[in-house]
């Protein structure tokens, strides 16, 4: 864990707060653009995970920081937004995610970064570091929001987009716009701004995708549907989908009530364990105090990622992973279960 003083509060627009962190001993290790925090708050023995995007750019001469919207009920933004003032400290751990961006400053091809809402943190670090590192491609940055006015970072974006008017694009999208067409994000908008926009090779072209679950889909499968690699499309959830059971799904699943046993191999350890149907194999390894990775417990962060060697894991939810790194047994530990016994799995 690595301790970060906050040593400026930035309050945004639409519940949102900036934080800009400043690591107290020692150097916090270098992030990538696109990555996360993880921040870990204890209460008495109760100790609640929680991961935030930088916005702030590796390339770029800035302090660490995240934003944070305030979520209804919410345990912990709650906590930053009315409980946290300026000098205190977090405790953190190391730069984590897979939603990165490697510049490669000789390319010249285009990025299209789509954003709703809070989504907007990891994109605004990824378009920083496009802007500042990879000087021959463009940026485009799609943007939904409610109003201009309740759009967190509208004034910076608008001042990168004045410096860099012939590399950077910004289209705006407001749900409150009297332009029908134009008040929210659909296929035939996503046709026209990539037909617009697209410099260089289709091949070479990144999407990176942030909001929630239904827009992602929207914009992954229109860019499936224009002829663009899957590769080419990646994506951050900050939040499962709010109706997750499958609707159409009419069948009656049946429940599973074996417990089994498997092992851990783990910081050169390892460890047998009997898991239950109804907990995952991160939480029993929680219970036997097993130090195991994790961040959002909910198979959206990628903090857990492990591999199977032997047997057999059920994903109860997976964002993250891709079908094939499934295929050659990669599992989530937080929303993994044992289907078979003596199942074995290295920790990464
Ligand atoms: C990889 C990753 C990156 C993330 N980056 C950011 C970021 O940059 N900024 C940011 O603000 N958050 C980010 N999050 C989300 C963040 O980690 C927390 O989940 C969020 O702050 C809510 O935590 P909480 O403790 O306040 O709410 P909880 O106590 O965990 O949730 C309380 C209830 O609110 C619901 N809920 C949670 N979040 C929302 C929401 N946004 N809208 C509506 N209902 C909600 C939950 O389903 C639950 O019912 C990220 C998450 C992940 C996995
Ligand atoms: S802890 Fe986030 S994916 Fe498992």
């Amino acid at each position: 864990m690595y301790a970060l003083r906050i040593s400026k509060i930035i309050p945004q627009p639409n519940n949102n707060i900036t934080f800009q962190l400043e690591p107290l001993a020692g150097n916090y290790p270098p992030y990538k653009a696109g990555q996360f925090i993880t921040l870990s708050f204890l209460f008495g023995d109760r100790e609640v995970r929680r991961s935030y995007s930088f916005n702030s750019s590796p390339d770029y001469d800035e302090p660490l920081s995240i934003t944070v919207k305030r979520v209804e009920n919410g345990e912990i933004s709650r906590l930053l937004h009315h409980q946290v003032a300026e000098g205190d400290i977090v405790q953190a751990m190391e730069p984590q995610g897979l939603f990165t961006y490697e510049p490669e400053p000789h390319q010249v091809r285009t990025l299209f970064l789509f954003a709703a809402g809070i989504g907007i943190t990891p994109l605004y670090s990824i378009l920083k570091t496009a802007l500042l590192v990879e000087n021959s491609s463009k940026i485009v940055l799609v943007y939904s929001n409610r109003a201009a006015e309740q759009t967190p970072f509208r004034e910076e974006l608008e001042q990168w987009a004045i410096q860099y008017p012939d590399r950077l694009t910004i289209v705006w999208i407001y749900s409150n716009s009297k332009y029908l067409m134009k008040a929210r994000l659909n296929r035939d908008y996503i046709l026209a701004i990539v037909k617009d926009h697209l410099v260089g090779a289709a091949e070479d072209a990144l999407f990176y995708t942030c909001g929630p679950v239904i827009y992602m889909d929207l914009c992954r499968f229109t860019l499936l549907g224009m002829g663009f690699e899957s590769s080419q499309i990646k994506r951050e959830t900050f939040l499962l989908p709010e109706n997750e059971e499958d609707d159409d799904d009419e069948t009656e699943r049946e429940v599973d009530m074996t417990s089994y046993q498997i092992k851990l191999h783990f910081q050169g350890k390892t460890y047998e364990l009997e898991v239950p149907y109804n907990k995952s194999i991160l939480d029993v390894g929680l219970d036997h105090k097993i130090k195991l990775p994790y961040s959002c417990k909910s198979g959206m962060c990628s903090t857990c990622i492990s591999q199977c060697v032997k047997g057999k894991v059920r994903m109860d939810y997976n964002e993250v992973l891709t079908d094939r790194e499934v295929e050659n047994g990669r599992v989530l530990l937080c929303t993994g279960h044992p289907i078979e016994n003596d199942t074995e799995i290295e920790v990464f």
